[in-house]
């Protein structure tokens, strides 16, 4: 898949590398067009390449968007032609809220009418890196309207290694998805159970 990643930071940086790994054209967009970390990016893999952020979306299929949640309303009025495109929504509304959206999933089904899924926010970076714990492996949730959207989170989940992906429901449970990555917050970071820690569902 064509994907471009938008914000490159702990949870962009990350799959960029675990995409391209397994494949995928990658296209970072940048803002800073001078970003050291980035170039290493470029240059330690063949299939990444760094855009501005406008020609990033413009060539991919599918965008991944890992910035602060608030941005998501810039990103989506910038964003007008997204019909047939994916956008997957990693974000939280931690702190700065994407005002008047309860979340970035809200925001670019609103403004662009994008194809949009919620994946990738209820877990650490690290366990996207790595997913494995022993012999057992990390699951990943996704929500939203778009069946085809959440088909193509759920082939990138599997591609970063993550065993089952249960569907959360739809937009009305994205808000929900963001709950529960804010479980996984109170549990590794503010309880204290450190960032080594991932949501596994038992089933019998
Ligand atoms: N950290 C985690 O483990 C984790 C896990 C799941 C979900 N999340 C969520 O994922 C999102 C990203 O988290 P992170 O930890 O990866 O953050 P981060 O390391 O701080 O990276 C944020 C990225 O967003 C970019 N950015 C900021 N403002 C922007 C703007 N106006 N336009 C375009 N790009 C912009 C930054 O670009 P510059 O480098 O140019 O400043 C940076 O690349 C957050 O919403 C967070 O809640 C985080």
């Amino acid at each position: 898949m064509k994907i471009a990643i938008i914000g490159h930071g702990n949870v962009g940086g990350t799959l960029a590398k675990v995409w391209a790994k397994a494949g995928h054209e990658i296209m970072i967009g940048l803002r800073h067009s001078n970003d050291d970390k980035v170039t290493l990016l470029e240059q330690n893999f063949p299939n990444i390449s760094l855009n501005v952020i406008q020609e990033a979306v413009a060539q991919a299929e599918v965008i991944l968007v890992a910035t602060p949640a608030h941005v998501t309303v810039d990103l989506a009025k910038e964003w007008q032609q997204m019909h047939g495109k994916v956008i997957i929504d990693a974000t939280n509304a931690i702190g700065k809220t994407p005002e008047p959206y309860s979340t970035g999933y809200h925001a670019f089904v609103e403004i662009c009418q994008a194809k949009v899924v919620k994946a990738f926010n209820t877990t650490g970076f690290e366990n996207m890196a790595d997913p494995k714990y022993g012999d057992t492996t990390a699951d990943m949730f996704v929500a939203g309207d778009s069946s085809e959207a959440k088909k193509v989170a759920t082939q990138l989940a599997h591609d970063a290694g993550f065993q089952t992906v249960y569907d959360f429901g739809g937009g009305d449970k994205v808000k929900a998805l963001e709950h529960f990555a804010f479980a996984w917050i109170n549990l590794a970071i503010m309880q204290g159970n450190g960032r080594n820690m991932a949501f596994k569902i038992l089933k019998r």
